[in-house]
């Protein structure tokens, strides 16, 4: 069989003029990345979560993104983030007092409209021999009825035929330094960012056991926004994806690299070689309005 080519772009963040924070640049980048995909011609673009800016709180915000995605030309099929439908669940308040981190918690209300104004999730399908998945990995273990969907979607995963290549896309990465590295503690003040960018043990050790019963080679991850060549860790490669829009945590690691593009795979007939597409241009357009970060509703004003 020939070789061939998939997609992977994550945190696009397109946002919208009728949002009380908006970035041009961003879709800007967004543009120029869709112009270079359109010149590659990949089958499939995987879409990893964070379509919006702040769809969790402007439903109308993926009206937008799902227009601005389906001009790069390619079939694609798309996960939530955490800035579409809220984020990792948490009991208590973290170490930043710049966010309410309960009140930012995903709720099914916000998985819906996801479902409504994007797709449903999670899904799996074959193309050409590999199967793709696609889940929004932080709901595992929450009390959302979408968590209990979630688990029987895993579980009839495992009973489905095994494939030489199965690519695995959600939106946190499941660890950010290895598969058994320890709970962060959000009230720290040090392990904030590590505690908000990666899976808990409980449900990473769930999900991880449900993909090995799958079959699962290839787990492709953004919302860090900061890419690392893949990593492979008891048999399945781990590829931190970067974003389109803006670089996040360029500091952390000596092999990461927080510079603007997407991922581009090749499945050969032995191999999956997987290439980092830079963006042909960042913009420098400055004229966006709004604070970064989670906004408590007193900061976000127009
Ligand atoms: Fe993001």
């Amino acid at each position: 069989m020939a070789d061939w080519k998939f997609a992977h772009v994550t945190d696009i963040h397109i946002g919208s003029t009728r949002s009380y924070r908006y970035n041009p640049a961003w879709v800007d980048n967004w543009r120029t990345a869709a112009q270079q995909l359109r010149a590659i011609r990949p089958e499939l673009l995987l879409v990893g979560g964070d379509l919006t800016r702040d769809g969790s709180l402007h439903d109308y915000e993926f009206d937008g993104s799902r227009a601005e995605i389906e001009a790069a030309g390619v079939q694609w099929h798309a996960i939530p983030g955490n800035m579409d439908t809220g984020n990792k669940h948490t009991d208590r308040q973290g170490a930043l007092n710049d966010r309410d981190d309960i009140a930012c918690n995903v709720t099914e209300a916000q998985l819906g409209v996801f479902r409504e104004r994007i797709g449903d999730f999670p899904w799996t399908f074959v193309h050409r021999d590999v199967r793709f998945s696609g889940c929004y990995e932080i709901i595992a273990g929450t009390a959302l009825p979408s968590a209990q969907v979630l688990d029987r979607w895993l579980d009839e995963l495992a009973t489905l035929p095994h494939t030489r290549w199965h690519v695995m896309l959600n939106h946190y990465p499941l660890f950010t330094e290895s598969p058994d590295e320890p709970a962060c503690d959000i009230t720290s003040p040090t392990d904030y960012l590590r505690w908000y960018f990666a899976v808990d043990p409980a449900p990473r050790r769930r999900l991880l056991d449900a993909y090995r019963r799958a079959g699962v080679t290839h787990v492709l991850s953004g919302h860090i926004h900061c890419r690392r060549p893949p990593r492979t860790f008891d048999g399945i490669t781990y590829c931190f994806g970067p974003s389109t829009a803006m670089p996040q945590w360029a500091d952390r690691w000596a092999d990461g690299d927080a510079s603007l593009g997407f991922q581009v795979f090749t499945v050969r007939p032995d191999a999956l070689d997987v290439e980092f597409v830079p963006l042909a241009r960042v913009s420098d357009r400055t004229d966006g309005w709004g604070p970064a970060g989670h906004p408590k509703p007193e900061a976000r004003h127009r």
